[in-house]
């Protein structure tokens, strides 16, 4: 289990973590999302004791990460956003060395490197160096030291840049796998890649968590826009409607057939007036053929949370 209290983290006086605090529990996914220089790698890299924070503590299972770096290093699998790589070394003895050093025990040494380069698809490329592949290779060998040594945890910086679409879809298939038995961060620049793999999203935006839930919930929690078609004089509509209460924003479509108009309605956040159109449409003697809310997509609410916090 992670537990992450205040953490903060400034570079001089850039603050690039600001007072977070979330947990993860054991089994979990947890995916980081957020724009550039949101604050992603720099918690990442506390977690893995790569510097210490600022103020405020991260512990794993009880362990202070930074004072404990070396016993939950044992334990945790880390992908770098930058891959560390050795690159004069070929890509199997690249992964039996970090085997070694993550203490796998050297009888077992071929047949873990077997299993992650399987999981990886590395085959084609196990005899060549490390530093001649292409950066998707070089990504997948970054994945492939990371779960080696099968550890509980696992913390991934962007585990699916630069990779093609057939080995995005078995990485995310092989982080899916993983749900109910490791714990597992990662960090996403890609929505529905969270959304897919995730269990729950911490929205970073500015070194801050500006909202935390499930994909279900974060979509769910928005519903603040209305499509409404109305038969009746559109004017006459728009003017009674633009000012009701709770209303934000009133706006026709171009298309209209038969007096007939669609119109999209944006609610002020929290408030649900949908019982108060309805009253005033029929009030008005038009007809009410349609109405229903319309979810945000995942991206709206990113946006919009990436946004209103400026
Ligand atoms: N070693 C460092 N020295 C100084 N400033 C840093 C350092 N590392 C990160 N920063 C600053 O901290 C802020 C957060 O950066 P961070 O790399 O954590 O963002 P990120 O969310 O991972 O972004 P990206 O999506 O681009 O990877 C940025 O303003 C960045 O410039
Ligand atoms: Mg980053």
């Amino acid at each position: 289990m992670i537990q992450v209290d205040h953490l903060s983290k400034y570079f001089g006086t850039i603050p690039a973590v600001q007072d977070i605090s979330f947990r993860v529990e054991k089994g979990e996914i947890v995916g980081f999302l957020g724009p550039n220089g949101a604050g992603k790698t720099t918690t990442i890299r506390m977690l893995n004791g790569f510097f210490p924070p600022t103020s405020g503590s991260a512990r794993i299972d009880g362990l202070d990460v930074f004072d404990r770096s070396l016993e939950i290093r044992k334990r945790l699998g880390y992908l770098p956003e930058n891959v560390p790589l050795y690159k004069e070394m070929r890509t199997d003895g690249y992964l039996g060395f970090v085997a070694d050093v993550k203490g796998v025990p050297r009888k077992e040494l071929p047949k873990e490197v077997d299993r992650v380069t399987e999981r990886c698809g590395l085959h084609e490329v196990r005899k060549q160096f490390v530093g001649k592949l292409s950066k998707g290779f070089q990504q997948r060998v970054g994945i492939a030291q990371a779960i080696l040594n099968d550890p509980d945890i696992l913390i991934l910086d962007e585990p699916t840049i630069g990779l093609d679409p057939k080995q995005i879809i078995e990485i995310r298939e092989l982080m899916k796998s993983f749900a109910g038995y490791k714990t597992v961060i990662l960090s996403s620049h890609i929505l529905p890649e969270v959304s897919m793999i995730c269990q729950r999203v911490v929205i970073m935006n500015e070194g801050r968590i500006v909202a935390e839930d499930t994909p279900e919930g974060l979509a769910g929690k928005d519903s603040r826009k209305i499509f409404l078609q109305v038969k009746g004089p559109r004017a006459d509509v728009l003017a009674r409607i633009e000012t009701l209460p709770g209303i934000a924003g009133a706006s026709v479509r171009d298309t209209s057939a038969d007096h007939t108009f669609q119109y999209d309605l944006e609610m002020e956040p929290g408030r649900d007036v949908r019982d108060a159109i309805a009253e005033s449409i029929v009030g008005g003697g038009w007809s009410l053929l349609e109405m229903k809310t319309i979810r945000p997509s995942l991206e709206d609410i990113f946006v919009r949370l990436v946004t209103e916090e400026e």
